[in-house]
């Protein structure tokens, strides 16, 4: 299924596909575009929410095929004089529907389209009804491995591991939504030669086998440093560890039993840190394709694509001017020869139709390569639209308040275990200010700054566009006011706190109150919330998470600047249909939140 095809009729005709305005519209214009130029079956409905230009806006969405159709059909089709009459032409050929209230063409050629009030609080009432999983779009996949976190044993769990795991959730959580079956992997570093630097080291520190235990190598980075010092400096020491390596690799005892000690006391760590988080990932680290490396390169070989090149062995792959290495010239294999593998495995056996890897954008080049190569194996299509596909998620760097990397007063790298916790000592201190928080539990205290300073330190990751660098800042992400999490956190807890307090069972409300939308702010209000469903859609087929970011923001701005502000809820004839309004603003507010992997809170 390629790309283009997502606003095909069949995909369209879906019947659980209901929640997305936008394919509803695609369907009803592609019914149109048939009719209208039956000479060309394959034109796709090109549908778009309509831009407010100068604040003024003709409708709701656009169709914007007239252009198109025009520049194909010239003279072919005599009653067609130019754009405008292709336009008006698509508008007379729409079905009926109860979603459009009126059309109009404009410009050249565009139909603009004004939705029906009626049905757009017809549908939010049915998603109160039958829950906001109804809106989850459908994604022409089933499933789809999301890589990410992948840390390297032994050595610091940095930013940029922070970035991958924040991103890496939030893709898995949304393509989770949408029904995709998603496989959670953390390709830790788990294999390569630095662990036969690392194994002599605590040989030679702990010669009694007994000693080598948690307790005494917690501080396994230390040892890392160490004993790389040692390896650069020391000849007779680097020899061994080189033996060490082969040993290791043959699978001997004593160094297989080291090498799964490391392994383990940093799972615990790493495990520490997803906790807080609220990650959860699958581990099928480097040594896992181990095994199968032979055989894939085996297969390369024979497809002819394996060349020596200075006594290693190496693909060349088109329009790239290094080539790749898959075996050193030590006859070892590296970390390419390992993402070759685990391609491999991905599609042949775990049967991914779309693989998504989340490094930083420093990786660009290597995935490049392993796809390309893989294109030329014939494992993936030639043709990037097409499934099974893969996806290098590139993200940028976090920066200082020096404009450099993020580094903390005494250590090189942050430690991500002190960064969650400053968050959520600052959030806590933030909250105990409050007057309502000063009576609240201890447990409840911990829990909302927990709440509060984890989601401040994630949203201020994804509300930017991945690929920029973002300086790290806990005053900005802390602040109650801006686009920051504790603002979306706070303003999702004050409707909770509307709802409590006009005293009303919002499940009785459901039942006996209809959603109206008489009031301008109240349409628009509605509408942004029926956009939920293509949002996620997009956010999913482009992989940014900020697209979501920006919706929700926006949800919380309208409700609060216009609907709140212009109508009255509680005590007013519309309070039925108003508490409603609140009520799925709410639901879909903490949907976003989920996610974003962030904990919602209902009260401040
Ligand atoms: N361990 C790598 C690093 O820390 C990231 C691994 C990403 N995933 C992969 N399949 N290469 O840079």
């Amino acid at each position: 299924v390629s790309d283009e095809r997502l606003c095909s009729y069949d995909w369209i005709q879906d019947a659980e596909n209901v929640g997305s305005v936008k394919r509803q519209l695609a369907h009803l214009f592609e019914v149109s575009l048939r009719t209208t130029v039956p000479s060309e079956p394959d034109i796709a409905p090109l549908v778009e929410p309509c831009a407010a230009k100068s604040g003024v806006k003709f409708g709701d969405y656009q169709c914007n095929n007239a252009m198109g159709i025009w520049s194909k059909i010239k003279g072919k089709q005599a009653e067609f004089k130019g754009p405008p009459s292709v336009g008006q032409a698509i508008m007379k050929n729409l079905p009926p529907s109860d979603i459009i209230e009126s059309c109009s063409v404009a410009g050249p050629g565009f139909v603009n389209v004004v939705l029906s009030r009626n049905w757009i609080a017809q549908s939010l009432q049915r998603m109160l009804i039958d829950g906001i999983e109804t809106w989850a779009p459908r994604l022409p996949l089933k499933r789809a491995v999301v890589d990410f976190s992948s840390p390297n044993i032994a050595k610091e769990m940095h930013v940029g591991h922070l970035r991958s795991t924040i991103i890496g959730d939030t893709l898995a959580r949304m393509l989770e939504f949408s029904h995709v079956d998603v496989l959670r992997r953390n390709h830790v570093g788990d294999w390569g030669t630095q662990f036969g630097m690392l194994i002599e080291f605590l040989f030679e520190k702990f010669p009694n086998p007994e000693d080598v235990n948690e307790a005494a190598i917690g501080d396994l980075q230390t040892f890392y440093k160490a004993s790389k010092v040692r390896f650069d400096s020391d000849p007779e020491f680097k020899q061994r560890a080189q033996q060490a390596v082969v040993r290791l690799q043959g699978g001997e005892t004593r160094y297989r039993d080291a090498w799964k000690q490391i392994c383990e006391i940093s799972r615990t760590e790493f495990h520490r840190v997803y906790e807080r988080l609220g990650v959860h990932l699958e581990e099928k680290g480097e040594s896992f394709y181990n095994p199968h490396i032979p055989g894939v390169l085996e297969e390369l070989n024979k497809k002819g694509m394996i060349e020596d090149s200075e006594g290693a062995r190496v693909i060349f792959l088109k329009d790239v001017n290094i080539p790749l290495i898959v075996v050193k010239s030590d006859g070892g294999y590296n970390y390419a020869s390992t993402d070759l593998t685990a391609l491999w495995y991905r599609i042949n056996e775990e049967k991914a139709e779309w693989i998504i890897y989340v490094t930083d954008v420093g990786q660009q080049q290597h995935f490049d390569m392993v796809f390309k190569a893989a294109k030329r194996a014939g494992w993936l299509p030639a043709d990037d639209n097409s499934y099974p596909k893969a996806t290098h998620v590139g993200f940028g760097l976090v920066l200082g308040e020096d404009g450099k990397r993020f580094r903390t007063r005494n250590t090189e790298v942050v430690r991500l275990v002190d960064l969650l916790d400053e968050a959520k000592n600052r959030s806590k201190t933030a909250l105990l200010e409050r007057d309502t928080a000063k009576e609240w539990p201890e447990e409840e205290v911990e829990k909302t700054s927990e709440a509060v300073g984890y989601g401040a330190v994630k949203y201020a990751d994804l509300k930017n566009n991945r690929l920029t660098n973002y300086t790290f800042n806990f005053d900005q992400m802390l602040n109650d006011k801006g686009n920051t999490a504790v603002y979306l956190l706070y303003a999702h807890a004050r409707i909770c706190s509307i709802i409590r307090k006009s005293g009303k069972d919002i499940e009785e409300v459901k039942k006996n109150a209809k959603i109206a939308l008489d009031h301008e702010d109240e349409r628009a209000l509605g509408l942004h919330l029926l956009q939920f469903s293509e949002v996620v859609e997009e956010a999913c087929t482009n992989l940014l998470p900020n697209v979501l970011c920006e919706y929700l923001y926006n949800l919380s701005e309208i409700f609060t600047k216009k609907f709140y502000s212009n109508c009255q809820v509680v005590g007013s004839p519309e309070e039925g249909s108003r508490l409603l309004l609140c009520e799925a603003t709410a639901i879909v507010m903490r949907k976003c939140f989920y996610l974003l992997g962030i904990v919602p809170v209902y009260k401040i």
